[in-house]
């Protein structure tokens, strides 16, 4: 199951220090650290790999959340040093093969979920909500940090929320992605959200600490419903 809570960005992180920046994620207690991996094909930038997550996870015992932006999904993740309890998401976009993609990822015992894209019907959830543990909802247009919410974003999670609890799913989780500041995320976390990728907007500020970001956060979350 996925765990409510913040998932950290870490295309987002200071490159140069990147292991400062841990330190404080796990000072805050964030529940995972959130590695975009991005083919310059399915989305048109590059970002991220299994080189990184496995030297990261070396150093830090905070969960893994791995974000697959790549075209055809079933081809890559043999690549993943995957564990137990990860947690991987797939775009619903990249594949003719979903099921069976999520079908090998929960065999090695990952937490499962489908990533869709703001344009991205729900409907298509339909044949593997079975099977899933949670749902990615972009909440921008996928592959560049920093851009701002897009509108329909709330309407969205509503739907995507009526939509799995109407269809025995109420036990699967909705993650956010994209522009999480705080005052999105009260919102997000209203329509349904249960756990908030949190990048440039909620956490890697410039003008605040990643742990007072974070417990700025966490305590809007908890106030708010
Ligand atoms: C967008 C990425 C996000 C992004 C979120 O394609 O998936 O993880 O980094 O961070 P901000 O807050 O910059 O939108
Ligand atoms: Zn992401």
């Amino acid at each position: 199951m996925l765990k409510d809570g913040l998932s950290a960005s870490m295309m987002c992180v200071n490159f140069m220090d990147t292991k400062t920046d841990i330190e404080k994620l796990e000072r805050a207690q964030i529940e995972y650290m959130h590695f975009d991996i991005m083919d310059g094909e399915f989305v048109s930038n590059y970002a991220l790999g299994p080189c990184m997550i496995n030297s990261i996870r070396k150093g830090t015992n905070i969960g893994v959340d791995i974000h697959l932006m790549v075209e055809h999904p079933e081809r890559k993740i043999e690549y993943f040093d995957l564990r137990e309890g990860d947690v991987v998401s797939v775009h619903v976009e990249t594949t003719p093969h979903l099921r069976k993609v999520l079908q090998d990822l929960k065999a090695r015992g990952v937490t499962v979920g489908v990533a869709i894209n703001p344009s991205t019907l729900e409907e298509k959830l339909k044949y593997v909500l079975d099977i899933l543990d949670f749902v990615l909802i972009m909440t921008v247009n996928p592959g560049f940090a920093g851009q701002k919410m897009v509108s329909i974003s709330l309407e969205k999670i509503r739907d995507v929320r009526k939509y799995l609890d109407g269809h025995n799913g109420s036990h699967i989780k909705i993650q956010v992605d994209g522009n999480v500041s705080v005052e999105n995320a009260i919102k997000m976390k209203q329509a349904g959200a249960d756990n908030f990728v949190c990048g440039t907007a909620g956490l890697f500020k410039k003008d605040m600490d990643i742990v007072t970001a974070a417990s700025i956060m966490r305590n809007a979350l908890q106030e708010c419903c």
